[in-house]
């Protein structure tokens, strides 16, 4: 019995030992290692001289870190170039081409797909910016973007266009912050391709003289259109209405005239179907005329395009979300109609409820 005892004593014992082994001694190793002087310089480097090399290659990677670098450099680059920071793009050109040399460097295999953007559309990004050429960046940089894809496909790794365009996208111009152009700029503008210059006066106004290029828009047929029952959700009659004027989603558009209603009646109009770069021309024609700018009465051939209206719901208040909205106080309705309308659709629709809505 007592020996029985005594040799379940040892077994314990030894499981004991046992267990102590392979559990990995933790505090006695810390404890190990302060022992050990002096501490290596770099703790996370160790081992020979090639373990460390190799250590550090692991760290850099191949091209992965370098294209999220690249990526992120790009996107700063279009965004230099879009607000002529020519010192900014410039700093980021050459960390483009450094971050590419040096990982092509690593990875030599890939050293050949990347030659012709290495060796011709960075070196023009980079001579466009040195000379402050923003027509010829903007050139440049298409050309910069079709090397990234170019190499991705010669690398057989197609899949990061999105990424890529993504990048372009993000960096797009923010839309005016004003929704005013000047005369002066817009008289830079005239000859640009794309532009549509509408002209909101009355017919005969038009014809006797405009803003070269301009074409004549009828704002009474447009008001009628907003009029009509439903009128606003017609995407066919607004597509024709946009289109016959050759504008596409893409135009930007500058609108004048001699009445500002008028004016931001198109202005609006245009906004609501979905266009992002429309103008109001300041001061109208009576600042464009005092001021000498030029003027022809020629009148442009424009071929009709084919549009189709996103409307911009937000910019439309529904009358009956406007009730709901003016009742619960969560907004001021500003009419900017004469006052004889106004007065009408207040009594009517508006001041019933509140009494917040006022002429201007
Ligand atoms: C050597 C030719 C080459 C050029 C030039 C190149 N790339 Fe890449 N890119 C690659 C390769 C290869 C990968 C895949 C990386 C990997 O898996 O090792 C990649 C991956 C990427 C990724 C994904 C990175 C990640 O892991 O999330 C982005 C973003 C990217 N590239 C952007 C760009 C942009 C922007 C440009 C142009 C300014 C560009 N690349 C030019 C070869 C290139």
């Amino acid at each position: 019995m007592l020996s029985f005892l005594a040799g379940g004593l040892a077994v314990g014992c030894l499981i004991l030992i046992v267990q102590s082994r392979t559990i990995p001694p933790l505090m006695p190793a810390v404890a190990a290692e302060a022992e050990q002087a002096p501490a290596p310089p770099d703790p996370w480097l160790e081992g020979a001289t090639e373990e460390k090399f190799a250590q550090i290659e692991r760290h850099l990677r191949g091209l992965d870190v370098a294209m999220a670098e690249i990526g992120y450099r790009y996107g700063e680059l279009l965004h230099a170039g879009q607000t002529r920071n020519w010192e900014y793009a410039q700093y980021q050109t050459e960390k483009i081409d450094l971050a590419l040399r040096l990982a092509v460097e690593r990875r030599p295999k890939r050293a050949k797909s990347c030659q012709p953007f290495l060796n011709e559309s960075l070196p023009e990004v980079l001579k466009a910016v040195k000379a402050k050429d923003g027509v010829r960046l903007g050139g440049a940089l298409e050309k910069l973007h079709a090397g990234c894809v170019q190499c991705h496909q010669a690398e057989n790794v197609l899949y990061f266009k999105e990424s890529v365009d993504r990048i372009k996208e993000r960096a797009a111009p923010p839309e005016r912050k004003t929704m005013l152009i000047e005369p002066a700029e817009l008289q830079k503008k005239l000859k640009q391709p794309g532009l549509r210059i509408l002209d909101t006066r009355a017919a005969v106004d038009y014809a006797k003289g405009h803003i070269p290029g301009a074409v004549w828009v009828d704002v009474k047929s447009w008001q009628d259109q907003g009029k009509k029952e439903d009128g606003f959700h017609d995407a066919k009659a607004w597509g024709e209405k946009v289109g016959q004027l050759g504008i596409g989603h893409d135009s930007p558009v500058v609108v004048y005239g001699s009445s500002p209603t008028d004016t931001a009646r198109i202005w609006w109009t245009l906004k609501y179907v979905g266009l992002p770069n429309v103008a109001i021309l300041n001061g109208g024609w009576q600042l464009w005329a005092k001021e000498q700018q030029p003027i022809e009465d020629a009148v442009p051939k424009v071929e009709a395009v084919k549009f189709e209206p996103k409307f911009q719901a937000d910019r439309l208040e529904e009358i009956d979300s406007l009730k709901k909205s003016v009742q619960a106080g969560k907004v001021t309705a500003v009419d900017a109609r004469g006052s004889e309308d106004v007065e009408a659709i207040l009594e009517t629709e508006l001041r019933p409820l509140v009494g917040r809505a006022s002429t201007v």
